[in-house]
């Protein structure tokens, strides 16, 4: 989703992925970890999540401001690419499709990790094609330079920047009907009067430093 999505949308999204985050959690070693890093934290909902769960340093990063993040984490305001840490996690969500070169990014992520840290995509939208509203909202995202189809290609990447999968999934969001707002931002003028319902493809995964 592009950086004018509404904070409701996120929301939304985030309630409806709370399984596969505790999914994630689970095979994460959160409570031994010394630093955790969360790269385009956007809304801070993840970040609260995890502070509850880990007495790590939580640093969150991302280039537009942050409404609100839990006390104690460490915000860096700027692009996440050229703030590579030194880490034991990195957990990102809806964040690497808006990179022009995410194979780039996390083969450098990787030189930064601990030897046996781990990276956790806590989800990436794979838009379908056949799909004519879904098929209209990734062309839109295409044109703003992000990559509507990323969820998909999550193995193949992390593989090719020298993570091994330790597990991954996908999940079908209950169609709901998409937001208006989102909608109008997104297809202008196009968006259809009654789009029906619209039900998206969300990978995630944990992956492993080599
Ligand atoms: C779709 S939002 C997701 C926000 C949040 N992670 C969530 O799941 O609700 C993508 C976020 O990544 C941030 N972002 C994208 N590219 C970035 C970059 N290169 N550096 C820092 N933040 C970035 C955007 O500002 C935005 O807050």
């Amino acid at each position: 989703m592009s950086p004018s999505t509404p904070e409701k949308v996120l929301l939304r999204q985030f309630r409806n992925l709370g399984d596969v985050r505790r999914t994630i959690y689970s095979l994460l070693p959160l409570r031994p970890a010394r630093v955790v890093v969360e790269p385009g934290c956007g809304t801070g909902l993840l970040a609260r999540e995890l502070s509850a769960l880990t007495g790590a340093e939580l640093v969150c990063i991302d280039r537009a401001r942050v409404p609100e993040l839990p006390a104690g984490a460490r915000f860096i305001a700027g692009d996440a690419q050229r703030t590579i840490l030194r880490a034991d996690i990195y957990i990102s969500s809806f964040f690497l499709y808006q990179l022009p070169a995410p194979g780039a990014y996390l083969r450098r992520v990787r030189r930064a990790l601990a030897p046996d840290g781990f990276y956790a995509v806590a989800g990436e939208f794979a838009y379908r094609r056949d799909d004519p509203l879904q098929s209209a909202l990734a062309d839109s995202l295409a044109r703003e330079g992000f990559d509507p189809g990323f969820g998909d290609r999550l193995a193949e990447t992390f593989g090719g920047a020298g993570f091994r999968t330790v597990e991954q999934g996908v999940v079908e969001l209950e169609k709901e009907e998409p937001d208006r707002d989102f909608l109008t931002a997104q297809l202008g003028s196009e968006a259809p009067d009654s789009p029906g319902k619209l039900g998206v493809r969300v990978c995630w995964g944990v992956y492993r430093v080599v």
